[in-house]
């Protein structure tokens, strides 16, 4: 334990050297405990989900890619490490963030202000790669471009919903300054009529240079499946989300409870590295996000506020829960902040800040 510690610590002075002239960083602060961190999560058993069943594909991708290489824990492991030093560093008077792993890091409070770094507004150009089997599935530019302004308002808090938040998490309304452009589209005639989350729609249909720009492909998953994100640090060659038609964007061949738009703001949160807000596990496992209260399981529907578990009122208008679009209207600073330690000087996402 202790050897492990100084290990870390060693590690955390290597990062600090780097980077020594832009952040004068404390020493207490360059020791992040990462002993609760966790990538591969039990899925289907009914362990972290109390309600059972249900899953998002995400995380059934994620462990599917850990089993295929076995460097990508390590990989993850050190984003997750980059990051809780970045949000030890970002805190402070207008952030007020943590990464909520349970050694001093943060706490809630702040909310708005300037932001934790100085990379400004960050505009991500998007691909979307429309692959149809018939001419529902091909949908309208209208509809491709309904899903970008529904990024841009999600990621920027202009979302008009969000005055719905209750006052208890009203000041954690962040406005990420991550924004989209759509580059291109691309259409593609295809039989295949459900696709699956095993990446068969990269594979046919690859990315187009993925270390600067947002791939989304538009397909049927099929099984009742909304969309599911490739956590950053994972094959460059499978890099993006994938969204099912009938739930990306807010006009056309759009399906309720889900035709706000809402999936593609989701799985673009796990694309920039945030957890489901519950953890994928019990009230102790965490999303690494201080500000999120702790929940032992996702909510389902349009919950009424407040709705206690873990003995706090869980954020179920976050975008990382399981709510219905229209319950979902926030991203919180402490996800702003982990959303965008990715872009950060050696970063897994620093190529598109620029
Ligand atoms: N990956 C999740 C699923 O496929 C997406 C959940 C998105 N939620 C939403 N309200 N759009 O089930
Ligand atoms: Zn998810
Ligand atoms: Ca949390």
């Amino acid at each position: 334990m202790k050897k492990m510690f100084l290990g870390l610590a060693a590690l955390a002075l290597v990062f600090t050297s780097c980077e020594s002239d832009k952040n004068d960083i404390t020493e207490e602060q360059n020791i992040v405990d990462m002993s609760d961190f966790y990538v591969h999560t039990d899925i289907g058993s009914g362990e972290g989900d109390r309600n059972g069943g249900s899953t998002c594909h995400t995380m059934t991708n994620l462990n599917r890619l850990l089993e295929e290489d076995p460097k990508l824990y390590d990989k993850m492991y050190n984003i997750e490490y980059q990051s809780r030093v970045y949000a030890a560093n970002a805190k402070g008077p207008g952030n007020g963030n943590g990464n909520g792993n349970g050694n001093g890091g943060g706490g809630t409070g702040g909310g708005g202000g300037t932001p934790p770094d100085d990379l400004g507004v960050i505009s991500i150009p998007v691909y979307v790669h429309v692959i149809y089997s018939n001419s529902q599935e091909n949908i309208s530019n209208t509809q491709v471009n309904s899903q970008i302004a529904v990024l841009n308002e999600d990621f920027r808090a202009t979302n008009t919903d969000a005055s719905q938040v209750p006052t208890e998490f009203a000041g954690l309304v962040a406005d990420s300054e991550v924004q989209f452009t759509l580059a291109n589209t691309f259409r593609y005639s295809n039989p295949a009529t459900s696709w699956g989350t095993n990446d068969a729609m990269k594979a046919a249909y690859p990315p187009v240079t993925p270390q600067t720009h947002l791939n989304i492909w538009v397909c049927n998953i099929g099984g009742g499946i909304l969309g599911y994100a490739q956590f950053p640090g994972g094959p460059t060659a499978t890099d993006g989300v994938v969204i099912s038609p009938q739930y990306f964007g807010n006009t056309g061949f759009v399906s309720a409870p889900f035709d706000e738009g809402r999936t593609a703001t989701h799985e673009v949160g796990h694309y920039l590295n945030l957890r489901h807000i519950w953890g994928d596990g019990r009230c102790r496992q965490d999303d690494f996000v201080s500000d999120t209260p702790s929940s032992d399981g996702p909510n389902y529907g349009c919950p009424s506020y407040p709705t206690v578990n873990c003995k706090s009122n869980d954020m179920t208008m976050n975008y990382m829960d399981y709510t219905n679009d229209d319950c979902m209207y926030m991203f919180s600073e402490g996800q702003k902040v982990r959303m965008r330690s990715v872009f950060q000087t050696d970063g897994p996402r620093e190529a598109m800040a620029n």
